[in-house]
């Protein structure tokens, strides 16, 4: 079947998309998007963490033929032309938050919508927010330091300033 929606603000298409293909494999495998990671692809480890309409939400739990029509925002799309890497992005860059990176894209679109629905939260709004979110490297330390690090320059509107 062809799959038509709208992925990081342009319409795409995707040919031969079989029933039970996931959003995860047509984005990987026929968009040319790889920045969401698959580690378990059942919904376990959040490393997959795309928007769908505006929500978070396991692309390996969703089946790409429910997308049609509608509005898909994967990491990739948190970046733009005009401003370069959102403050997320590079809050988890200077805070030192990337070990092997494959957390990191479902661990920024998460961060992100925190922060757009609570731009100063407290470590366990962090902690409940991220809590879908695995990462084998980092002892999630350096990932809370990050998201307060991006908070705090959300809040500044700053969004390069590197806290010491
Ligand atoms: S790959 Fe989707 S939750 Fe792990
Ligand atoms: S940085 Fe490796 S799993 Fe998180």
């Amino acid at each position: 079947m062809r799959v038509t929606f709208n992925a990081n603000g342009r319409p795409v298409e995707a040919d031969d998309v079989w029933e039970g293909e996931s959003l995860l494999f047509m984005l990987r495998e026929r968009l040319g998007l790889p920045g969401s990671k698959n580690a378990c692809e059942q919904g376990e480890c959040g490393s997959c963490t795309v928007y769908l309409d505006g929500a978070p939400v396991c692309s390996c739990l969703v089946a790409a033929g429910q997308v049609q029509d509608r509005e898909v925002r994967t990491v990739e799309g948190l970046a733009d032309d005009e401003n370069g890497l959102d403050p997320v992005q590079q809050a988890f860059i200077d805070a030192g938050a990337v070990q092997c990176g494959f957390c990191t894209p479902g661990l920024l679109v998460q961060t992100h919508d925190l922060l757009e629905r609570e731009p100063q939260p407290s470590d366990n709004d962090i902690r409940e927010a991220l809590s879908g979110n695995l990462c084998r490297c980092t002892g999630y330390e350096k990932i809370m330091d990050a998201v307060r690090l991006a908070s705090a320059r959300k809040c500044s509107g700053n969004s390069s300033e590197v806290s010491r």
